[in-house]
Protein backbone atom coordinates (compact mmCIF):
# COMPACT_ATOMS: atom_id res chain seq x y z
CA UNK A 1 0.00 0.00 0.00
CA UNK A 2 1.18 3.35 -1.10
CA UNK A 3 1.36 6.24 0.86
CA UNK A 4 -1.15 8.84 0.39
CA UNK A 5 -0.43 12.49 0.47
CA UNK A 6 -3.01 14.77 1.10
CA UNK A 7 -4.78 16.59 -1.59
CA UNK A 8 -4.05 19.98 -1.91
CA UNK A 9 -7.26 21.91 -2.82
CA UNK A 10 -9.80 22.54 -0.42
CA UNK A 11 -13.03 20.25 -0.69
CA UNK A 12 -15.38 22.76 -2.04
CA UNK A 13 -12.75 23.23 -5.06
CA UNK A 14 -12.76 19.53 -5.61
CA UNK A 15 -16.62 19.42 -5.58
CA UNK A 16 -16.88 22.18 -7.78
CA UNK A 17 -14.41 21.04 -10.27
CA UNK A 18 -17.06 18.24 -10.02
CA UNK A 19 -20.24 19.22 -10.93
CA UNK A 20 -18.48 21.62 -13.59
CA UNK A 21 -16.93 18.25 -15.16
CA UNK A 22 -20.88 17.91 -15.88
CA UNK A 23 -21.90 14.21 -15.34
CA UNK A 24 -25.19 12.42 -16.29
CA UNK A 25 -25.12 8.74 -15.36
CA UNK A 26 -28.35 6.75 -15.52
CA UNK A 27 -29.67 5.79 -11.79
CA UNK A 28 -29.46 1.69 -13.06
CA UNK A 29 -25.69 2.37 -12.48
CA UNK A 30 -26.79 1.65 -8.94
CA UNK A 31 -25.88 -1.79 -9.83
CA UNK A 32 -22.57 -0.99 -11.11
CA UNK A 33 -19.76 -1.11 -8.30
CA UNK A 34 -16.22 0.14 -8.45
CA UNK A 35 -12.88 -0.51 -7.53
CA UNK A 36 -11.47 2.26 -5.05
CA UNK A 37 -7.34 1.19 -5.57
CA UNK A 38 -5.28 3.71 -3.51
CA UNK A 39 -1.76 2.72 -5.18
CA UNK A 40 -1.32 6.37 -5.60
CA UNK A 41 0.36 9.49 -3.90
CA UNK A 42 -2.23 11.96 -5.17
CA UNK A 43 -5.38 11.14 -4.72
CA UNK A 44 -8.33 13.05 -3.34
CA UNK A 45 -8.94 12.67 0.66
CA UNK A 46 -11.80 9.79 1.05
CA UNK A 47 -14.12 12.89 2.28
CA UNK A 48 -13.61 14.22 -0.70
CA UNK A 49 -14.49 10.85 -3.48
CA UNK A 50 -17.64 10.74 -1.27
CA UNK A 51 -19.37 13.21 -3.57
CA UNK A 52 -17.87 12.03 -7.10
CA UNK A 53 -18.53 8.05 -5.74
CA UNK A 54 -22.62 9.41 -5.69
CA UNK A 55 -22.52 11.62 -8.24
CA UNK A 56 -21.97 8.57 -10.87
CA UNK A 57 -24.57 6.84 -8.80
CA UNK A 58 -22.34 4.11 -7.51
CA UNK A 59 -23.73 2.43 -4.63
CA UNK A 60 -20.92 -0.77 -4.61
CA UNK A 61 -16.99 -0.26 -3.83
CA UNK A 62 -14.62 -2.67 -3.65
CA UNK A 63 -11.25 -1.93 -1.61
CA UNK A 64 -8.38 -3.73 -1.66
CA UNK A 65 -7.48 -3.03 2.63
CA UNK A 66 -10.04 -1.94 4.49
CA UNK A 67 -8.60 1.63 5.16
CA UNK A 68 -10.51 3.15 8.11
CA UNK A 69 -10.62 6.74 6.40
CA UNK A 70 -12.42 5.23 3.32
CA UNK A 71 -14.66 3.20 5.49
CA UNK A 72 -15.57 5.90 7.77
CA UNK A 73 -15.79 8.93 5.10
CA UNK A 74 -18.53 6.33 3.98
CA UNK A 75 -20.51 6.02 6.80
CA UNK A 76 -23.91 6.75 6.72
CA UNK A 77 -24.13 7.00 2.64
CA UNK A 78 -25.96 3.61 2.07
CA UNK A 79 -23.17 2.56 -0.23
CA UNK A 80 -21.76 -1.19 0.03
CA UNK A 81 -17.94 -2.14 0.90
CA UNK A 82 -16.35 -5.05 0.12
CA UNK A 83 -13.06 -4.65 2.05
CA UNK A 84 -10.16 -6.74 1.70
CA UNK A 85 -7.54 -8.86 3.67
CA UNK A 86 -4.13 -8.76 2.07
CA UNK A 87 -2.44 -11.62 0.82
CA UNK A 88 0.54 -10.61 3.57
CA UNK A 89 -2.35 -11.76 5.99
CA UNK A 90 -3.25 -14.94 5.08
CA UNK A 91 -0.65 -16.99 7.57
CA UNK A 92 -1.34 -14.67 10.33
CA UNK A 93 -5.49 -14.98 10.67
CA UNK A 94 -5.23 -18.56 10.90
CA UNK A 95 -4.82 -18.34 14.38
CA UNK A 96 -8.12 -17.47 15.73
CA UNK A 97 -7.41 -14.61 17.73
CA UNK A 98 -5.82 -12.99 15.22
CA UNK A 99 -9.13 -13.38 12.84
CA UNK A 100 -11.23 -12.06 15.54
CA UNK A 101 -8.92 -9.29 16.07
CA UNK A 102 -8.74 -7.97 12.51
CA UNK A 103 -12.49 -8.82 11.98
CA UNK A 104 -13.02 -6.52 15.15
CA UNK A 105 -10.81 -3.82 14.12
CA UNK A 106 -11.57 -4.17 10.28
CA UNK A 107 -15.12 -4.58 10.24
CA UNK A 108 -16.83 -5.03 13.13
CA UNK A 109 -15.59 -1.10 14.52
CA UNK A 110 -17.29 0.32 10.77
CA UNK A 111 -21.04 -1.38 11.55
CA UNK A 112 -23.80 -0.71 10.66
CA UNK A 113 -23.12 3.01 9.72
CA UNK A 114 -20.56 2.14 6.85
CA UNK A 115 -22.25 -1.34 4.92
CA UNK A 116 -19.55 -4.05 4.62
CA UNK A 117 -21.33 -6.92 3.03
CA UNK A 118 -18.10 -9.11 2.53
CA UNK A 119 -14.34 -9.80 3.26
CA UNK A 120 -12.34 -10.88 0.22
CA UNK A 121 -9.46 -12.55 1.42
CA UNK A 122 -6.38 -12.64 -0.55
CA UNK A 123 -6.11 -11.34 -4.21
CA UNK A 124 -5.65 -13.79 -7.10
CA UNK A 125 -3.21 -15.85 -4.66
CA UNK A 126 -3.67 -19.18 -6.77
CA UNK A 127 -2.30 -17.90 -9.54
CA UNK A 128 1.16 -16.62 -7.55
CA UNK A 129 2.19 -20.15 -7.89
CA UNK A 130 3.01 -19.97 -4.06
CA UNK A 131 2.92 -23.31 -3.10
CA UNK A 132 2.40 -21.92 0.86
CA UNK A 133 0.20 -18.90 0.05
CA UNK A 134 -2.18 -21.72 -1.79
CA UNK A 135 -1.95 -23.78 0.85
CA UNK A 136 -3.42 -20.71 3.86
CA UNK A 137 -5.87 -19.40 1.42
CA UNK A 138 -8.81 -22.05 2.51
CA UNK A 139 -7.64 -22.02 6.26
CA UNK A 140 -7.68 -18.25 5.93
CA UNK A 141 -11.18 -17.96 5.06
CA UNK A 142 -12.13 -20.17 7.19
CA UNK A 143 -10.75 -18.60 10.27
CA UNK A 144 -12.13 -15.07 9.01
CA UNK A 145 -15.35 -16.51 8.60
CA UNK A 146 -15.71 -18.55 12.44
CA UNK A 147 -14.39 -15.07 13.53
CA UNK A 148 -17.73 -13.77 12.18
CA UNK A 149 -19.78 -16.33 13.07
CA UNK A 150 -18.34 -15.45 17.18
CA UNK A 151 -19.29 -11.98 16.77
CA UNK A 152 -22.69 -12.64 15.21
CA UNK A 153 -21.69 -10.99 11.92
CA UNK A 154 -21.68 -14.24 9.37
CA UNK A 155 -25.14 -13.40 8.20
CA UNK A 156 -24.49 -10.42 6.81
CA UNK A 157 -20.37 -10.66 6.27
CA UNK A 158 -19.58 -13.12 3.17
CA UNK A 159 -16.25 -14.27 3.16
CA UNK A 160 -14.62 -14.84 -0.24
CA UNK A 161 -11.50 -14.45 -2.61
CA UNK A 162 -10.62 -12.86 -5.94
CA UNK A 163 -9.31 -15.01 -8.27
CA UNK A 164 -7.33 -14.06 -11.55
CA UNK A 165 -9.16 -15.41 -14.74
CA UNK A 166 -5.97 -17.27 -15.38
CA UNK A 167 -6.95 -20.12 -13.16
CA UNK A 168 -9.10 -20.77 -16.32
CA UNK A 169 -6.61 -23.44 -18.32
CA UNK A 170 -9.64 -23.35 -21.40
CA UNK A 171 -11.89 -20.31 -21.42
CA UNK A 172 -12.87 -21.19 -25.23
CA UNK A 173 -15.21 -22.00 -26.25
CA UNK A 174 -17.33 -20.70 -23.13
CA UNK A 175 -18.81 -24.20 -22.84
CA UNK A 176 -14.96 -25.75 -21.86
CA UNK A 177 -14.55 -23.62 -19.66
CA UNK A 178 -12.25 -25.60 -16.85
CA UNK A 179 -9.94 -24.73 -14.02
CA UNK A 180 -6.43 -25.40 -14.39
CA UNK A 181 -5.47 -28.63 -13.41
CA UNK A 182 -2.91 -28.72 -11.21
CA UNK A 183 -5.32 -26.43 -8.83
CA UNK A 184 -8.32 -28.52 -9.16
CA UNK A 185 -7.26 -29.92 -5.57
CA UNK A 186 -6.94 -26.32 -4.02
CA UNK A 187 -9.96 -24.99 -5.69
CA UNK A 188 -12.36 -27.85 -4.97
CA UNK A 189 -12.70 -27.25 -0.80
CA UNK A 190 -12.77 -23.41 -1.57
CA UNK A 191 -16.10 -24.26 -3.97
CA UNK A 192 -17.61 -26.34 -1.05
CA UNK A 193 -16.20 -23.17 1.53
CA UNK A 194 -18.82 -20.98 -0.90
CA UNK A 195 -21.52 -23.31 -1.29
CA UNK A 196 -21.88 -24.34 2.43
CA UNK A 197 -21.57 -20.57 3.92
CA UNK A 198 -23.28 -18.87 0.93
CA UNK A 199 -20.71 -16.44 -0.22
CA UNK A 200 -19.80 -15.83 -4.34
CA UNK A 201 -17.02 -16.65 -6.56
CA UNK A 202 -15.06 -13.81 -7.25
CA UNK A 203 -13.30 -13.33 -10.53
CA UNK A 204 -11.00 -10.69 -12.17
CA UNK A 205 -11.71 -10.58 -16.21
CA UNK A 206 -9.57 -7.90 -18.58
CA UNK A 207 -10.41 -8.85 -22.34
CA UNK A 208 -8.14 -6.20 -22.75
CA UNK A 209 -5.20 -8.71 -22.02
CA UNK A 210 -6.59 -11.05 -24.55
CA UNK A 211 -6.96 -8.24 -27.00
CA UNK A 212 -2.94 -6.62 -25.87
CA UNK A 213 -1.50 -10.17 -26.04
CA UNK A 214 -2.57 -10.90 -29.71
CA UNK A 215 -4.43 -7.89 -30.98
CA UNK A 216 -3.78 -9.19 -34.70
CA UNK A 217 -6.21 -12.15 -33.97
CA UNK A 218 -8.54 -10.72 -31.37
CA UNK A 219 -11.34 -8.33 -32.78
CA UNK A 220 -11.49 -5.27 -31.16
CA UNK A 221 -15.28 -4.91 -31.51
CA UNK A 222 -15.99 -8.11 -30.11
CA UNK A 223 -13.47 -6.60 -27.44
CA UNK A 224 -15.27 -3.55 -26.86
CA UNK A 225 -18.99 -4.51 -26.79
CA UNK A 226 -19.69 -3.30 -30.39
CA UNK A 227 -21.61 -5.02 -33.04
CA UNK A 228 -19.85 -7.89 -34.35
CA UNK A 229 -21.04 -10.94 -35.25
CA UNK A 230 -19.75 -13.27 -32.55
CA UNK A 231 -19.34 -16.63 -32.31
CA UNK A 232 -21.60 -19.78 -31.61
CA UNK A 233 -20.32 -22.13 -29.15
CA UNK A 234 -20.74 -25.67 -30.86
CA UNK A 235 -21.64 -27.09 -27.52
CA UNK A 236 -24.54 -25.03 -26.13
CA UNK A 237 -25.69 -22.83 -29.75
CA UNK A 238 -25.29 -20.00 -27.72
CA UNK A 239 -23.98 -16.88 -29.39
CA UNK A 240 -20.71 -14.72 -27.82
CA UNK A 241 -20.77 -11.11 -29.02
CA UNK A 242 -18.63 -10.09 -26.43
CA UNK A 243 -15.30 -11.66 -25.04
CA UNK A 244 -16.40 -10.85 -21.06
CA UNK A 245 -19.14 -12.67 -21.49
CA UNK A 246 -17.87 -15.52 -23.29
CA UNK A 247 -14.90 -15.65 -20.38
CA UNK A 248 -17.82 -15.17 -17.43
CA UNK A 249 -19.71 -18.23 -18.92
CA UNK A 250 -15.97 -20.33 -18.76
CA UNK A 251 -15.99 -19.52 -15.02
CA UNK A 252 -19.96 -20.72 -14.75
CA UNK A 253 -18.80 -24.01 -16.79
CA UNK A 254 -15.36 -24.73 -14.63
CA UNK A 255 -17.56 -24.23 -11.63
CA UNK A 256 -20.23 -26.32 -12.89
CA UNK A 257 -18.33 -29.46 -14.32
CA UNK A 258 -16.77 -29.57 -10.76
CA UNK A 259 -20.54 -30.01 -9.71
CA UNK A 260 -21.15 -26.18 -8.52
CA UNK A 261 -23.34 -25.05 -11.19
CA UNK A 262 -24.92 -22.68 -8.70
CA UNK A 263 -22.65 -21.06 -7.00
CA UNK A 264 -22.82 -17.77 -8.41
CA UNK A 265 -19.70 -15.63 -9.74
CA UNK A 266 -19.36 -12.01 -9.28
CA UNK A 267 -16.92 -10.19 -11.27
CA UNK A 268 -14.76 -8.33 -8.93
CA UNK A 269 -12.68 -6.23 -11.62
CA UNK A 270 -13.04 -5.47 -15.69
CA UNK A 271 -11.81 -1.98 -17.25
CA UNK A 272 -10.13 -0.88 -20.07
CA UNK A 273 -6.84 1.46 -19.64
CA UNK A 274 -7.00 4.81 -21.53
CA UNK A 275 -3.04 4.98 -22.27
CA UNK A 276 -0.22 2.75 -22.42
CA UNK A 277 3.02 1.96 -23.60
CA UNK A 278 3.82 1.89 -27.64
CA UNK A 279 3.58 -1.78 -27.51
CA UNK A 280 0.20 -2.29 -25.36
CA UNK A 281 -2.26 -2.47 -28.36
CA UNK A 282 -5.68 -0.63 -27.21
CA UNK A 283 -5.01 1.48 -25.09
CA UNK A 284 -6.64 4.33 -25.96
CA UNK A 285 -9.31 6.65 -24.57
CA UNK A 286 -11.70 6.14 -27.59
CA UNK A 287 -11.43 2.08 -26.58
CA UNK A 288 -11.80 2.42 -22.67
CA UNK A 289 -14.74 4.88 -23.19
CA UNK A 290 -16.35 2.11 -25.63
CA UNK A 291 -15.43 -0.65 -22.78
CA UNK A 292 -16.78 0.93 -19.87
CA UNK A 293 -19.64 2.88 -21.62
CA UNK A 294 -20.76 -0.48 -23.52
CA UNK A 295 -20.38 -2.32 -20.21
CA UNK A 296 -22.01 0.42 -18.04
CA UNK A 297 -25.27 -0.21 -20.96
CA UNK A 298 -24.99 -4.32 -20.65
CA UNK A 299 -25.33 -4.24 -16.68
CA UNK A 300 -28.41 -1.82 -16.78
CA UNK A 301 -29.65 -3.83 -19.23
CA UNK A 302 -29.52 -6.64 -16.57
CA UNK A 303 -30.26 -9.54 -19.14
CA UNK A 304 -27.34 -11.77 -17.48
CA UNK A 305 -24.91 -14.10 -20.45
CA UNK A 306 -26.01 -16.20 -22.65
CA UNK A 307 -25.68 -19.52 -20.56
CA UNK A 308 -27.29 -17.27 -17.45
CA UNK A 309 -29.92 -14.99 -18.79
CA UNK A 310 -31.48 -12.86 -16.11
CA UNK A 311 -28.41 -13.54 -13.45
CA UNK A 312 -27.62 -9.87 -11.80
CA UNK A 313 -23.73 -8.87 -13.64
CA UNK A 314 -22.34 -7.87 -10.39
CA UNK A 315 -19.76 -6.40 -12.06
CA UNK A 316 -16.98 -3.80 -10.09
CA UNK A 317 -15.18 -1.58 -13.03
CA UNK A 318 -11.53 -1.33 -12.53
CA UNK A 319 -10.94 1.58 -11.72
CA UNK A 320 -11.84 5.07 -9.82
CA UNK A 321 -8.86 6.66 -10.34
CA UNK A 322 -5.71 6.20 -12.31
CA UNK A 323 -2.65 5.03 -9.78
CA UNK A 324 0.41 6.85 -10.65
CA UNK A 325 2.24 4.40 -8.18
CA UNK A 326 1.27 0.94 -9.94
CA UNK A 327 4.69 -0.76 -11.01
CA UNK A 328 4.53 -2.34 -14.14
CA UNK A 329 3.70 -0.94 -18.07
CA UNK A 330 1.76 2.36 -18.81
CA UNK A 331 -1.26 0.72 -18.69
CA UNK A 332 -1.28 -0.23 -15.22
CA UNK A 333 -1.30 3.61 -14.04
CA UNK A 334 -4.15 4.28 -16.24
CA UNK A 335 -7.01 2.18 -16.05
CA UNK A 336 -8.90 5.03 -13.65
CA UNK A 337 -12.57 6.49 -14.67
CA UNK A 338 -10.97 9.77 -13.24
CA UNK A 339 -8.38 11.47 -12.79
CA UNK A 340 -6.49 12.18 -9.30
CA UNK A 341 -8.39 15.64 -9.42
CA UNK A 342 -11.66 14.08 -10.02
CA UNK A 343 -11.97 15.26 -13.36
CA UNK A 344 -12.59 12.60 -16.05
CA UNK A 345 -9.81 10.60 -17.34
CA UNK A 346 -11.98 10.32 -20.89
CA UNK A 347 -15.34 11.36 -21.68
CA UNK A 348 -17.94 8.63 -21.36
CA UNK A 349 -21.44 8.16 -22.65
CA UNK A 350 -24.54 5.96 -22.83
CA UNK A 351 -27.43 5.83 -24.13
CA UNK A 352 -29.71 2.87 -23.60
CA UNK A 353 -32.76 4.05 -23.56
CA UNK A 354 -35.35 7.13 -24.13
CA UNK A 355 -35.48 8.89 -20.78
CA UNK A 356 -33.07 10.81 -19.16
CA UNK A 357 -32.53 12.53 -15.94
CA UNK A 358 -32.85 16.20 -16.97
CA UNK A 359 -33.93 16.13 -20.32
CA UNK A 360 -30.38 16.23 -21.85
CA UNK A 361 -31.33 13.46 -24.60
CA UNK A 362 -34.68 12.25 -24.42
CA UNK A 363 -35.62 9.49 -27.41
CA UNK A 364 -31.84 9.32 -28.27
CA UNK A 365 -31.23 5.89 -27.31
CA UNK A 366 -31.88 3.32 -29.74
CA UNK A 367 -34.35 0.68 -28.73
CA UNK A 368 -31.40 -1.34 -26.97
CA UNK A 369 -33.82 -3.51 -25.10
CA UNK A 370 -33.94 -6.26 -28.17
CA UNK A 371 -31.59 -9.47 -28.36
CA UNK A 372 -29.42 -11.49 -26.01
CA UNK A 373 -26.43 -9.75 -25.79
CA UNK A 374 -26.79 -7.67 -28.44
CA UNK A 375 -25.18 -4.11 -27.88
CA UNK A 376 -26.15 -1.21 -30.13
CA UNK A 377 -23.11 0.77 -30.84
CA UNK A 378 -22.48 3.79 -29.15
CA UNK A 379 -23.68 6.86 -31.46
CA UNK A 380 -22.05 9.05 -33.01
CA UNK A 381 -24.52 12.45 -33.09
CA UNK A 382 -27.66 10.77 -32.13
CA UNK A 383 -27.68 12.94 -29.08
CA UNK A 384 -26.51 15.93 -27.88
CA UNK A 385 -24.31 14.40 -25.46
CA UNK A 386 -22.43 12.77 -28.25
CA UNK A 387 -20.97 16.06 -29.80
CA UNK A 388 -17.22 15.43 -28.78
CA UNK A 389 -15.22 18.47 -27.47
CA UNK A 390 -18.42 20.36 -26.76
CA UNK A 391 -18.70 21.38 -22.94
CA UNK A 392 -22.29 19.39 -22.18
CA UNK A 393 -23.25 20.76 -18.72
CA UNK A 394 -25.90 18.29 -18.18
CA UNK A 395 -26.71 18.46 -14.49
CA UNK A 396 -25.16 21.71 -13.92
CA UNK A 397 -28.49 22.91 -12.00
CA UNK A 398 -28.27 20.01 -9.59
CA UNK A 399 -25.33 19.72 -7.13
CA UNK A 400 -23.85 16.00 -6.67
CA UNK A 401 -25.57 15.53 -3.64
CA UNK A 402 -28.92 16.22 -4.38
CA UNK A 403 -28.88 14.21 -7.62
CA UNK A 404 -27.86 11.24 -5.29
CA UNK A 405 -31.24 11.60 -3.84
CA UNK A 406 -33.33 12.48 -6.85
CA UNK A 407 -31.96 9.11 -8.44
CA UNK A 408 -32.73 6.63 -4.79
CA UNK A 409 -36.19 8.20 -5.54
CA UNK A 410 -36.42 7.08 -9.42
CA UNK A 411 -38.51 3.84 -10.00
CA UNK A 412 -36.72 1.11 -11.36
CA UNK A 413 -38.60 0.75 -13.89
CA UNK A 414 -37.95 3.74 -16.17
CA UNK A 415 -35.87 2.54 -19.03
CA UNK A 416 -31.91 4.14 -18.99
CA UNK A 417 -31.03 6.50 -20.37
CA UNK A 418 -28.27 8.34 -20.89
CA UNK A 419 -24.47 9.04 -19.47
CA UNK A 420 -22.20 11.95 -19.97
CA UNK A 421 -19.15 11.98 -18.25
CA UNK A 422 -17.38 15.52 -19.77
CA UNK A 423 -14.48 16.90 -18.73
CA UNK A 424 -15.09 20.54 -19.64
CA UNK A 425 -12.19 22.13 -17.92
C1 LIG B 1 -26.26 -3.60 3.31
O1 LIG B 1 -26.23 -4.15 2.03
C2 LIG B 1 -27.00 -5.32 1.91
C3 LIG B 1 -26.79 -5.89 0.54
O2 LIG B 1 -27.25 -5.03 -0.45
C4 LIG B 1 -28.46 -5.00 2.20
O3 LIG B 1 -29.22 -6.17 2.10
C5 LIG B 1 -28.57 -4.41 3.57
O4 LIG B 1 -29.89 -4.01 3.80
C6 LIG B 1 -27.66 -3.22 3.73
N1 LIG B 1 -27.64 -2.82 5.11
C7 LIG B 1 -27.84 -1.57 5.48
C8 LIG B 1 -27.75 -1.30 6.95
O5 LIG B 1 -28.06 -0.69 4.68
C1 LIG C 1 2.15 -20.43 -12.78
O1 LIG C 1 2.09 -21.73 -13.25
C2 LIG C 1 1.36 -21.89 -14.45
C3 LIG C 1 1.21 -23.35 -14.75
O2 LIG C 1 2.42 -24.03 -14.58
C4 LIG C 1 2.04 -21.10 -15.56
O3 LIG C 1 1.34 -21.24 -16.75
C5 LIG C 1 2.10 -19.65 -15.14
O4 LIG C 1 2.80 -18.89 -16.10
C6 LIG C 1 2.76 -19.48 -13.80
N1 LIG C 1 2.56 -18.12 -13.36
C7 LIG C 1 3.51 -17.42 -12.75
C8 LIG C 1 3.14 -16.03 -12.33
O5 LIG C 1 4.62 -17.86 -12.56
C1 LIG D 1 -38.65 4.31 -26.30
O1 LIG D 1 -38.67 4.49 -27.68
C2 LIG D 1 -39.23 3.41 -28.38
C3 LIG D 1 -39.08 3.66 -29.86
O2 LIG D 1 -39.06 5.02 -30.16
C4 LIG D 1 -40.70 3.28 -27.96
O3 LIG D 1 -41.29 2.19 -28.61
C5 LIG D 1 -40.75 3.02 -26.46
O4 LIG D 1 -42.07 2.98 -26.03
C6 LIG D 1 -40.03 4.13 -25.71
N1 LIG D 1 -39.95 3.77 -24.31
C7 LIG D 1 -40.26 4.62 -23.37
C8 LIG D 1 -40.13 4.10 -21.99
O5 LIG D 1 -40.62 5.76 -23.61
C1 LIG E 1 -34.55 20.93 -21.49
O1 LIG E 1 -34.64 21.74 -20.36
C2 LIG E 1 -34.37 23.09 -20.62
C3 LIG E 1 -34.36 23.84 -19.32
O2 LIG E 1 -35.29 23.28 -18.43
C4 LIG E 1 -35.44 23.63 -21.60
O3 LIG E 1 -35.17 24.96 -21.90
C5 LIG E 1 -35.35 22.80 -22.88
O4 LIG E 1 -36.37 23.21 -23.76
C6 LIG E 1 -35.50 21.32 -22.56
N1 LIG E 1 -35.27 20.56 -23.78
C7 LIG E 1 -36.03 19.53 -24.12
C8 LIG E 1 -35.65 18.82 -25.36
O5 LIG E 1 -36.97 19.16 -23.45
Amino acid sequence: MAATTSFPYPSAIFLSVLIISGFIFPETVNSMGINYGQIANNLPLPDDVVPLVKSIGISKIKLYDADPKVLKAFANTGVEFIVGLPNGYLSKVQDPAQAQSWVKSNVQAHLPATNITSIFVGNEVLTLNDTSLNNNLLPAMQSVHTALVGLGLDKQVAVTTAHSLSILETSFPPSAGAFRRDLTSCITPILNFHAKTGSPFLINAYPYFAYKSNPKQVQLDYVLFQPNSGSVDPATNLRYDNMLFAQIDAVYSALGSLGFKKLPVHISETGWPSKGDEDEAGATPENAKKYNGNLIKLICQKKGTPLRPGSDLNIYVFALFNENMKPGPSSERNFGLFKPDGSPAYPIELAAGNISLGNSSSSSGSGSSSGQGQVNPISNGGSPSDSSGTPYLSISSAPAMKRWDVIGGIPMTWLVVSLVMKHVL
